[in-house]
């Protein structure tokens, strides 16, 4: 096995030690300070020549300054000549803005592939991308990997019996479809409109099948105000369904969706620990799976290749 460091961002450091406690190793030094302007000044303790360097970060909240803070990483990392570079983004900020909703928008998606390679990043590990045609914005090798297996696995501490797997949204549908393969349910989808011109605002739900009597198992990639997940439960409830188990990689909770979770119908919470989540955002019923062990496996098989 090749001689690596695994480096954390700010973002997320609770995961980035998980991660590198199953490596066996220690996180490497970095000291992450700012000037009296707020400008941020990384410093790279640790030598990095002719290793392959791991650099841990969460592009969630605040997402410009966790962009700009790996970006440095990278240029601090690359100048003490490593044998290549990887960033490990948990979760990729942006990725929902992946195409043109309207012209005179950006795809800003796209925009983070290129920092990121602008930041001599030679390879890229991610965890459950909004879209998996984001892989082809980057021009390096991206190994995408899922947590869907772990939340599985969290799902089915209790029987499933009478199941049904729920796309919240027609965009989900290969994601809850590989969901309820591996629960070995079926599945449903709903249909969800949005008002374009009003940001986060969900406009209507219809369900594309039939709940009632059913344990409805909402599958998500991103829990961000909470709109999406609270009106699916409403929906579902009404039209009958015995109980909502609502899974999501990754938990963005913005804004109130804490409150909005919490008075919605749900019985279980089950997101990862791609994102640090401060005490105050967490929803009642919140329950996280880690995303340390699909992480440190992507890890190993770079390194055993390299
Ligand atoms: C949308 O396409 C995503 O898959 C999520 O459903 C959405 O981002 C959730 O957002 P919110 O929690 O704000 O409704």
């Amino acid at each position: 096995m090749k001689d690596y460091l695994l480096f954390s961002g700010s973002s997320n450091i609770g995961l980035a030690k998980e991660v590198a406690t199953l490596l066996k190793i220690k996180l490497a030094d970095v000291e992450l300070t700012r000037f009296a302007d707020g400008e941020l000044r990384p410093w790279v303790k640790d030598d990095v020549r002719d290793k392959i360097v791991f650099v841990l970060e969460s592009l969630s909240f605040p997402m410009d300054e966790h962009v700009m803070e790996l970006a440095l990483l990278g240029d601090a990392i690359r100048r003490s000549a490593p044998r290549t570079m990887v960033a490990v983004v948990p979760y990729m900020g942006y990725a929902r803005q992946d195409k043109q909703h309207r012209v005179g928008e950006p795809i800003s998606a796209r925009v983070i592939a290129k920092f990121l390679e602008v930041s001599k990043f030679k390879e890229v590990i991610t965890v459950d991308l909004h879209n998996d045609a984001i892989v082809g914005f980057f021009q390096v090798p991206v190994t995408h990997v899922s947590a869907l297996s772990e939340l599985a696995k969290a799902v089915s501490k209790e029987s499933l019996e009478n199941g049904i797997v729920v796309s919240p949204d027609v965009g989900g549908v290969k994601r809850a479809r590989n969901f309820a393969y591996a629960l070995d349910l079926p599945m449903i989808v709903m249909e969800k409109k949005r008002f374009i011109d009003r940001h986060d605002t969900t406009e209507s739900y219809q369900i594309l099948g039939d709940v009632a009597g059913k344990k409805a198992i909402i599958i998500d990639d991103i829990i961000s105000t909470g709109g999406t997940t609270a009106q699916a439960a409403i929906s579902l409830k009404a039209a009958g369904a015995t109980s909502v188990i609502v899974c999501a990689t990754h938990a963005v909770c913005a804004g109130d969706a804490a409150t909005t979770l919490t008075a919605a119908p749900i019985d279980r919470l089950i997101v990862t620990n791609t994102i640090a989540l401060p005490e105050d955002r967490k929803p009642a019923r919140l329950e996280t799976v880690s995303v340390a062990p699909v992480i440190a496996q992507a890890i190993e098989m770079i390194i055993s290749h390299d």
